[in-house]
């Protein structure tokens, strides 16, 4: 396996089994420079969102790399305040033109039940999807998904939806593991996703993780990164370092034995949860 290994999603498009995160990477420079380092490193798949607000610079870093944008797979994903049809039909332009691409790989929507819709949540997201079921009709979106929704959210969906979602990004760590919400993903073809796989940063703070770190010669992230994707999951790490942007590519020459997949189960809770998407404020 390497950088470009890909899962094969539920409507026979592929997707790379890592990709790099740029979730509360600041906008302008700072996302531009992380996102083209990415690039260096060999990362071919980018997940960004709308809400980010750094849509713009991920664009301007796809554009200075070079790299073919055959070669490359983006993701991006529809912001909590777009509530209709006609408003998803313009947010997707939108992350187009931000992006600067003629295609999106893969668009999500974001969160399941936003402040303003949390009455009437299940008709807006019905809505947003026929608007983006019918962009990857007009060639504008390959795959679609979504994120944080719990199997209540996605039983709601799967009412409506021509297209079957073909992913859940949801919070996903050792510590906080979504065993049930991970089998239902499964169970109805949707990959699992892993935004925040150190924890933001958390899990790093597991002094238990050092050991297996020694073993393996390797950082605490990569062991937990390394986790991840033995689970069959699909990591997101964010850096904006150069040199942990780096270290978060180099998991695939070891392997963590089933003893120690089982360590690190134990952790769960030991470093914070995912929110309840029901009762956030935003
Ligand atoms: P930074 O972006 O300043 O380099 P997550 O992907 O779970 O959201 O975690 C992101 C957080 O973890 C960020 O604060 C990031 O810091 C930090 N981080 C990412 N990779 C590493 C690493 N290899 N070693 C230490 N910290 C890391």
């Amino acid at each position: 396996m390497s950088l470009t290994s890909t899962y094969v999603l539920n409507d026979g498009n592929k997707i790379p089994v890592v990709g790099f995160g740029t979730w509360q990477t600041p906008d302008g420079e700072i996302a531009k420079h992380s996102v083209l380092k990415a690039l260096e490193v060999g990362y071919r798949h980018i997940d960004t969102a709308a809400a980010y607000q750094n849509e713009g610079s991920v664009g301007a870093a796809i554009t200075e790399s070079g790299i073919p944008r055959a070669e490359l797979y983006i993701t991006t994903k529809l912001a909590n305040p777009i509530g209709t049809y006609e408003a998803a039909v313009q947010a997707i332009d939108d992350s187009l033109k931000a992006l600067g691409t003629d295609y999106i790989d893969l668009y999500l929507i974001h969160w399941p039940t936003p402040i303003a819709f949390r009455e009437d949540w299940a008709t807006r997201n019905a809505d947003c999807w026929r608007a983006m079921e019918e962009a990857v009709a007009a060639g504008k979106i390959k795959t679609i998904g979504v994120s944080n929704f719990l199997p209540h959210h996605l039983e709601k969906l799967f009412e409506t939806a021509t297209i079957k979602p073909a992913v859940n990004q949801i919070y996903l760590n050792p510590s906080d593991q979504q065993v049930e919400l991970v089998a239902f993903n499964q169970k109805h073809g949707l990959l699992s996703e892993a935004y925040s796989p150190l924890g933001t940063g958390n899990i790093l703070e597991i002094k238990a993780l050092q050991v297996l770190a020694d073993a393996h010669n390797k950082s605490i992230a990569q062991i937990v990164l390394r986790w991840s994707l033995q689970k069959g999951f699909l990591p997101l790490p964010k850096s904006v370092t150069d040199s942990r942007i780096f270290e978060n590519s180099l998991l695939f020459d070891f392997e963590l034995s089933a003893e120690e997949m089982k360590q690190i189960d134990q952790l769960q809770g030991v470093a914070g949860s995912a929110l309840n998407p029901d009762e956030a404020s935003f």
